[in-house]
């Protein structure tokens, strides 16, 4: 059992119902979750959290969400040390978006990575186009990824 987190950058709502459908197989594992889709542009955020699944959409030509920005920004200025931290990422995008496709799920991954969190398993890339229940999609994924914890 784990104590795991989930991220949320979402414009409409899709990263915010797969974070959901994650809290319910995740709960129904005895896993405890803490949803979190409101950040200030302060790391306090990221205190305590060993365990983080990041579910993040595209906007824009390849921009974060609005509601996650901040903690972008802030990641990227302080560049914390996060080598204590395991890690899973949802990109939610769109293929049509062919030069953009999931650019912002890719950018979080990799500031993650570049301050030292550890991603657990690949990065699942929901394509809105042909993927119309992404939540589906992002429970066959999860079962994978906690084997990989
Ligand atoms: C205005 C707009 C711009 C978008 N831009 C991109 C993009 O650049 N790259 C991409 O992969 N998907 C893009 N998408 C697709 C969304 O990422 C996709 O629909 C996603 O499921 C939305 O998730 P959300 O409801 O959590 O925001 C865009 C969607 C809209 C409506």
């Amino acid at each position: 059992m784990s104590n795991i987190v989930i991220f949320v950058g979402t414009e409409s709502g899709n990263a915010q119902m797969v974070a959901e459908a994650l809290n319910d197989e995740l709960g129904r594992l005895d896993h405890d979750v803490n949803i979190v889709e409101e950040f200030d542009d302060g790391l306090d955020v990221l205190d305590g959290v060993e365990t983080l699944i990041v579910s993040c959409s595209t906007h824009g030509l390849g921009e974060l969400p609005d509601n996650i920005i901040p903690l972008y920004e802030a990641m990227n200025e302080d560049k914390p040390d996060l080598a204590h931290l395991k890690y899973g990422i949802i990109a939610l995008g769109d293929q049509t978006y062919s030069d953009t496709f999931c650019k912002a799920g890719k950018d979080m991954d990799a500031l993650f990575t570049e301050c030292g969190a550890k991603r657990v398993g690949d990065r699942l890339e929901v394509d809105a186009c042909t993927q119309p229940l992404p939540d589906e999609e992002a429970i066959d994924w999860v079962k994978e990824w906690l084997t990989l914890l």
